[in-house]
């Protein structure tokens, strides 16, 4: 049976890295606050680079293509995943592909926010299923921060920049096994940013009152990520049939350590089982993942044959977990 396999890897992380100390130093808060409540103790951020959720992808492909050698005009399609693209239009996909030099692909964006990875991959899965392409970009591209209002303290210690990027491609032997991919918009208005779009513009009036900005009610969307994602769980281990014995490594989006621990723990996996880096990049919505994939597969943490464990919850509410069979990937 063909799938869809991760057959290159990458990520790019902006230089500067902003501590929970110095986020102290604009709001009322402390390091010991942000680091119990999240598990995040930095974040890196876009400053003194060129801004645009696109400049965060662009390495990072760039990397993959060098890195698997496949040629720009091999790509057939690229698929960007990003809450916050360049511009409403063209897609920030566009930006990316004239950047790498990759013409007369399909190239588009996902706006499923946190839950964009996944999104990306399974849209990849049915591609290479179905014969219509092999050579798929998937990537990821957040400037979260360009909206986030450092004078709401709720919300500023959460979100951090990145970018990642993979080559997927057809194999018989690894890949995407089982995918369980959801979205459920009554919950719309609980992880928001209002103002940018057609419903609510730009007007100095709405920007006087930080509609711009992100908002979230963070109880009310912790309980939910922690419900719907592992009830996503569930359903993959359930369909696959699946023990611990079957999860090499759990990994998903990191957006609070606590919400990391409650998925590890409703799956009965110790901490070695997971792949965690929120302490030193914080949430970066649809990055998140992959980033964390990257960063595991530069320790030498996964193995050709590696069973993983993929889950996320983001604004919509989207959410899904997948599970899939590290192979060949070049990193
Ligand atoms: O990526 C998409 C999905 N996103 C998520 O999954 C995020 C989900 N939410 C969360 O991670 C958590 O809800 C937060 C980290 C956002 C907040 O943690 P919490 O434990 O739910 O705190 P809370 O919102 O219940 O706030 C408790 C108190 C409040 O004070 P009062 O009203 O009890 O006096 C807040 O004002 O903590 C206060 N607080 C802070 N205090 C110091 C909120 N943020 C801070 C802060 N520093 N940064």
């Amino acid at each position: 049976m063909i799938k869809a396999a991760i057959t290159g890897l990458s990520h790019y992380l902006p230089k500067y890295e902003l501590t929970n100390d110095e986020i102290a130093t604009m709001v009322e808060t402390s390091d010991e606050w942000i680091t119990t409540r999240t598990g995040i103790k930095s974040r890196h951020v876009l400053r003194d680079e060129p801004m645009g959720s696109s400049q965060l992808a662009i390495p990072a492909v760039k990397d993959v293509l060098e890195k698997t050698g496949v040629k720009p005009e091999e790509v057939e399609c690229l698929i960007c995943a990003t809450s916050n693209p360049d511009y409403t239009y063209p897609s920030t996909a566009c930006i990316i592909a004239d950047a790498c030099d990759i013409r007369n692909a399909m190239c588009y964006d996902i706006l499923s926010a946190c839950t964009g990875f996944l999104y990306c991959l399974q849209q990849a899965q049915a591609f290479i299923k179905s014969g219509i392409y092999k050579k798929i970009i998937v990537c990821s591209a957040e400037n979260l921060t360009s909206f986030v209002n450092y004078q709401d303290r709720t919300t500023c210690a959460l979100f951090g920049d990145g970018g990642a990027a993979a080559l997927v491609e057809p194999s018989e032997e690894y890949g995407v096994e089982i995918a369980k991919i959801h979205a459920d918009g009554a919950g719309h208005d609980r992880l928001i940013r209002y103002c940018g779009g057609s419903r609510c513009i730009p007007t100095h009036e709405a920007v006087d009152e930080g509609k711009q900005y992100i908002f979230q009610d963070g109880k009310y969307v912790f309980k939910n990520a922690v419900t719907f994602m592992t009830n996503a769980v569930s359903e993959v281990m359930e369909e696959g049939n699946l023990t611990l014995n079957d999860i090499d490594w759990v990994c998903t989006h990191q957006a609070n350590k606590r919400i990391i621990d409650a998925v590890r723990e409703h799956c009965g996996a110790p901490e070695e089982k997971v792949i965690c880096n929120i302490d030193h990049v914080g949430n970066t919505s649809s990055a998140s993942i992959p980033i964390a994939l990257h960063e595991a597969a530069l320790k030498g943490q996964l193995k050709k044959g590696d069973r993983l464990l993929l889950a996320a919850f983001g604004s919509g509410f989207t959410w899904g977990a997948m599970y899939l069979t590290w192979g060949d990937c070049k990193i």
